[in-house]
C-alpha cells in the first residue's frame, strides 16, 4: 500500500495506473489522502476497517479488488484459476455482513468468471472490464436517482440526513447527498442538518466535510436533537441512504435511522430512502432476515485513544437497524421514485431496468 496526498476530483474508489486507489476515510476530515493498493488482502482489510465504507463504495471496491486479484493470479489453467479465485471471493463477501452491495458485486464478478469462455487471460480481462463498468454504473445511477429525488425537495427546505450517504459512500456524487446535490444543481436553496452519527461520527466527519467542500449549508446536530427540531418545524424532509432493502421495502441503514423514521412519521414529515437497485436484496421477503453487523465495543467506549466509559460496563454496538417499510414515504432509485406498496413498485423497477439492459 502506498500514499498520495491530493486529487482534485472526489472519486472515492478508482483504478489508477494498475492500482486500486481509495480515499482514506479514517483520516478525514483532517487529512484528504489516497491509499493505493496492489494486494487484494489489504483491500479486504480496508473494507473491514472502514478505510472505505458505505454500501455502494464497498461493493465497487470489492469488484476492483477481485479483478486485481485475478490479474495477479498465476494459474495452471482455467479450472485452477477459478478454484484459486473462490476463497478470495469469499474473503471479500464476508468482509462486512449488512450492505448487500458487497455480496451483489462479488457474485456478479464470480458469475462472469465462470461464464466467460476462453483462456484465463480472457477471464481476467472480462473481470477488469466488468469492475470498471460497475464504477461507471454507480456514478450514473447516483446522478439519475439524484435528479429524481431532487424533484421531491421544495425550494428553501431544511433536510435532515443521517450517517454519510454521499460521494464518500459511493464511487462519487452519493445517494442521499446526491439528491441534495441535484437539488442545489437545479437552483434550489437547501440547508442540511447532519446527524453526527454516533459512535463513528460519519455525519460529523464525512457528511459535514463533503458539504462544506461544496458550499452547501450544513449544520451538525447530535443524534438526540432531531426530534426536538422536528417538533419546532425546522425539518421539511428526511433523506437517508440504505445498506440493504428487503423486497417489501424494509430498509437497513446506519443505527439511528429507525428512530428518525418513527419521529418523522409522528410529525408528518416525509421520510425518503435514496438507494440504487443494487442495494435491494430480492432474496429477502422482509427486513427481519437482514444480518446486522455488531462492531467492536471500543467504538463506543473510546473517543480516539481516550476511554470515556467506566471499566466493566456492558456495551452494545450494532452498526445498523431496520426501518419498517410502513414508515418510508418513498424509495428513490435510478429507475424512479418508488411508492408503497414497495413489493409492487420494486418489482416494476427491476422490470424496467431489465428492459433497458
Ligand atoms: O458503517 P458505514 O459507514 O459503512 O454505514 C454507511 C451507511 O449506513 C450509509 O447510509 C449507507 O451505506 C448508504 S451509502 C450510499
Amino acid at each position: 500500500m502506498s500514499q498520495s496526498r491530493h486529487s482534485k476530483i472526489l472519486q472515492t474508489v478508482a483504478w489508477e495506473q494498475g492500482r486500486l486507489r481509495l480515499i482514506d476515510q479514517n483520516a478525514l476530515p483532517g487529512i484528504l489522502r489516497h491509499l493505493d493498493y496492489t494486494d487484494w488482502r489489504e483491500v479486504v482489510e480496508a473494507i473491514r476497517t472502514m478505510i472505505v465504507r458505505g454500501a455502494p463504495a464497498i461493493g465497487c471496491t470489492a469488484a476492483l479488488g477481485i479483478a486485481m486479484a485475478a490479474r495477479n493470479q498465476i494459474a495452471a489453467g482455467r479450472e485452477d484459476f477459478l478454484e484459486r479465485m473462490q476463497p478470495i471471493a469469499e474473503k471479500f463477501r464476508t468482509a462486512r455482513p449488512t450492505a448487500v452491495n458487497l455480496m451483489w458485486a462479488v457474485d456478479r464478478l464470480m458469475e462472469l468468471a465462470y461464464n466467460t469462455p476462453g483462456s484465463v487471460v480472457d477471464i481476467k480481462d472480462a473481470l477488469m472490464r466488468e469492475a470498471l463498468k460497475m464504477l461507471e454504473e454507480d456514478l450514473t445511477a447516483n446522478r439519475r436517482l439524484g435528479w429524481f429525488g431532487a424533484d421531491l425537495l421544495a425550494d428553501n427546505s431544511n433536510i435532515l440526513t443521517h450517517c454519510n450517504a454521499g460521494a464518500l459512500a459511493t464511487v462519487g456524487y452519493g445517494t442521499a447527498l446526491g439528491v441534495i446535490r441535484a437539488a442545489v444543481e437545479m437552483g434550489k436553496n437547501v440547508h442540511v442538518y447532519a446527524d453526527e452519527t454516533r459512535p463513528r461520527l460519519q455525519g460529523m466527519k464525512l457528511t459535514a466535510w463533503e458539504l462544506v467542500q461544496e458550499g452547501i449549508p450544513v449544520t451538525v446536530i447530535a443524534d438526540n436533537m432531531a426530534a426536538s427540531l422536528m417538533r419546532q418545524g425546522r425539518v421539511d424532509a428526511v433523506v437517508v441512504g440504505a445498506d440493504r432493502i428487503a423486497n417489501n421495502g424494509d430498509t437497513a441503514n446506519k443505527i439511528g435511522t429507525y428512530s428518525l423514521a418513527v419521529v418523522a412519521k409522528h410529525h408528518n414529515i416525509p421520510f425518503y430512502v435514496a438507494a440504487p437497485l443494487s442495494t435491494i436484496d430480492r432474496n429477502l421477503p422482509t427486513g427481519l432476515q437482514i444480518p446486522i453487523e455488531q462492531r467492536d465495543t471500543r467504538e463506543m467506549t473510546h473517543i480516539g485513544e481516550t476511554r470515556i466509559a467506566p471499566e466493566g460496563v456492558g456495551i452494545l454496538n450494532p452498526a445498523f437497524d431496520v426501518t419498517p417499510a410502513e414508515l418510508i414515504t418513498a424509495i428513490i432509485t435510478e429507475e424512479g421514485v418508488l411508492r408503497p406498496s414497495f413489493a409492487h413498485s420494486i418489482t416494476a423497477a427491476f422490470e424496467i431496468a431489465k428492459k433497458a439492459d
